[in-house]
């Protein structure tokens, strides 16, 4: 059975109150149902986190590495500037797919660039709630075609 790291980044926890009209009506948890049902049915375990700060979420990949086959990760406002996130997950040698629930290349000019895409296995972005369940899917695919 494969091990899912899922981090939703900063701001992810006021979904569904949050700017309704780019994000959706849908609040975390209802996501994270989606994720661990979708989960269930490719037989995968799921730890989900929300980290509002960076250096939390560079905390949790390392300390999560050897745990976690891959990961699932919505970086939100970080994918934009971190470069200790890409850091890590380049250090930690995890396939990792980057997920957006907005289309972030039809959005500000701030948003098109992601520091995060070069160091991931793929990105999606512009499905809202889905992106994560096609996202753990393009993961499992990948682990399991190896
Ligand atoms: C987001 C897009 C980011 O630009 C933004 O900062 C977010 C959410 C998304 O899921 O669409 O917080 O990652």
């Amino acid at each position: 059975m494969e091990h899912i790291l899922v981090i939703h980044g900063p701001n992810l926890d006021l979904l569904g109150e949050r700017e309704k009209e780019i994000y959706g009506k849908t609040s975390l948890p209802k996501i994270n149902n989606l994720i661990r049902k979708r989960a269930k049915e490719l037989k995968i375990e799921v730890r989900i986190k929300q980290l509002n700060s960076e250096g939390e979420i560079v905390s949790i990949l390392g300390k999560e590495r050897r745990w976690a086959d891959g990961i699932l990760i919505n970086p939100a406002a970080y994918t934009h500037t971190s470069i200790a996130i890409a850091d890590s997950i380049l250090a930690v040698k995890i396939p990792a797919v980057e997920v957006h629930l907005s289309n972030i290349y039809k959005r500000e000019q701030f948003r098109h660039r992601s520091l995060i895409a070069p160091v991931a296995l793929g990105q999606i972005s512009g499905f809202g709630e889905s992106s994560y369940v096609l996202g753990l899917e393009a993961l499992v695919w990948f682990l399991r075609k190896r």
